[in-house]
């Protein structure tokens, strides 16, 4: 049997949080929010070039429950998968500003209650969630406007989506210390159920993708080549993009068209940087065709393009590993798939795939024939954003 990664559903979350607060703090919680994991369908390592990406929400989830507790102490509580449980403390900021440090994981709970727009005093908190971590299924961004979320019915100061979003990538930036782009955020503030949701990262407005395929599904092979972005890797890619944008005289290479790689290679710049300005310029082409094909069911054309997506991400962008680009070939060519790809951040992660719907578990199986590593897969259910839970 194929090893199915099932999510367990905003219920069972949140009464598994709201029985750890009981447990751990001899009270209810008064307060909970939800955000989920995403996978992107296509456009990545474009939405830092203000380029368009097309997410959408996974039914994986966090869910942080809490209450206020009378003191200048925020103490959050946080239960991974395994079961094991870690716990930060750290001063609510309205009583001292708060700075990035150990433990490494509550940063991300830390930098959202820094940025959050309200008056946030001392809280106690739990957080669970089942979003693959280290899977490029984007779990910190979910730990991130699922926090967010919490202060929004903790305080009853409602931010606006987009501000929300960017305020959580600031977060990410400034705590965790990694300079990621707007895309996690924002498809986890604003998804809606049976869609995918075509982002344009420079003017951050936003279009609904009904996701109806047909006889086709979405099938989501992770690697467990577990990825780590806060390496130099990411940095880098984001640095050589931004310098092939000021070689051009651009803000970003959102502006960028093709002819403009012969200007870059006749300054003579590093090759490297003309790759990444290729991946780029064609994967912000690539993602809105995709956008465009998608309701018109042209389930061929996308599949080329998810294909080609893959190739220039492992070629041009370099972000791939062998693992990804194995589980693409074994997946190329088999009976019943029109396209995949990797997706999100790269160097291990997950596989995207579009592929028919009565020939999934012979891939399955195909996969766990091949693959030298332990794949586990899903069937994607484009899923709802971040909510307030009632508890
Ligand atoms: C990570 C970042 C995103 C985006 C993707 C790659 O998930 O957080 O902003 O850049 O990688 O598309």
């Amino acid at each position: 049997m194929a090893k199915e990664a099932v999510a367990k559903g905003a219920d069972v979350l949140l009464q598994a949080a709201r029985d750890k607060f009981v447990a751990t703090y001899n009270r209810g919680a008064t307060a909970a929010g939800a955000a989920p994991g995403r996978v992107n369908f296509i456009g990545d390592h474009v939405d830092y070039c203000e380029g368009y990406v097309l997410p959408l929400a996974l039914p994986f989830l966090t869910v942080v429950v809490g209450g206020p507790n009378s003191s200048s102490t925020c103490n959050v509580l946080s239960i991974l998968a395994s079961g094991q449980e870690l716990k930060a403390s750290f001063p609510a900021p309205s009583s001292a500003p708060l700075t990035p440090g150990e433990p490494a994981w509550a940063n991300y709970v830390k930098g959202v209650v820094a940025n959050f727009p309200g008056v946030v005093t001392g809280f106690d908190a739990v957080v669970v969630s089942d979003v693959p971590m280290g899977a490029g299924l984007s779990s910190s961004a979910s730990i991130e406007v699922a926090t967010f979320t919490f202060l929004e019915a903790l305080t009853g100061t409602k931010v606006d989506p987009v501000q929300k979003a960017r305020l959580c990538q600031k977060a990410e930036h400034e705590f965790p210390g990694m300079p990621c782009g707007i895309m996690d955020q924002y498809i986890a503030t604003m998804a809606r159920r049976h869609h995918a949701l075509l982002i344009d990262c420079r003017s951050l407005e936003s279009r609904q993708i009904p996701v109806d395929l047909g006889d086709a599904v979405i099938l989501v092979t992770n690697s467990n080549v577990k990825h780590q972005l806060t390496g130099s890797e990411y940095p880098q890619r984001r640095a050589q993009c931004q310098e092939a944008a000021d070689r051009l005289g651009l803000t970003s290479l959102r502006g960028a068209k093709l002819t403009d790689l012969e200007e870059l290679r006749n300054q003579k710049c590093d090759k490297l940087v003309v790759m990444r300005a290729e991946h780029v310029i064609r994967e912000i082409q690539r993602t809105e065709e995709v956008a465009l094909l998608l309701p018109q069911k042209d389930l061929h054309k996308v599949g080329k393009l998810l294909y080609e997506s893959h190739e220039s991400s492992s070629h041009l962008m370099e972000i791939s590993c062998p693992e990804l680009d194995q589980l693409v070939d074994i997946l190329r060519g088999a009976p019943g798939v029109y396209g995949a790809r990797m997706t999100g951040g790269g160097f291990g992660g997950c596989v995207v795939a579009l592929v028919k719907k009565d020939e999934v578990e012979n891939l399955k199986r195909r996969i766990l024939a091949q693959y030298k590593g332990n794949p586990t897969f899903f069937v994607c259910q484009p899923s709802d954003g971040a909510r307030v839970l009632q508890v």
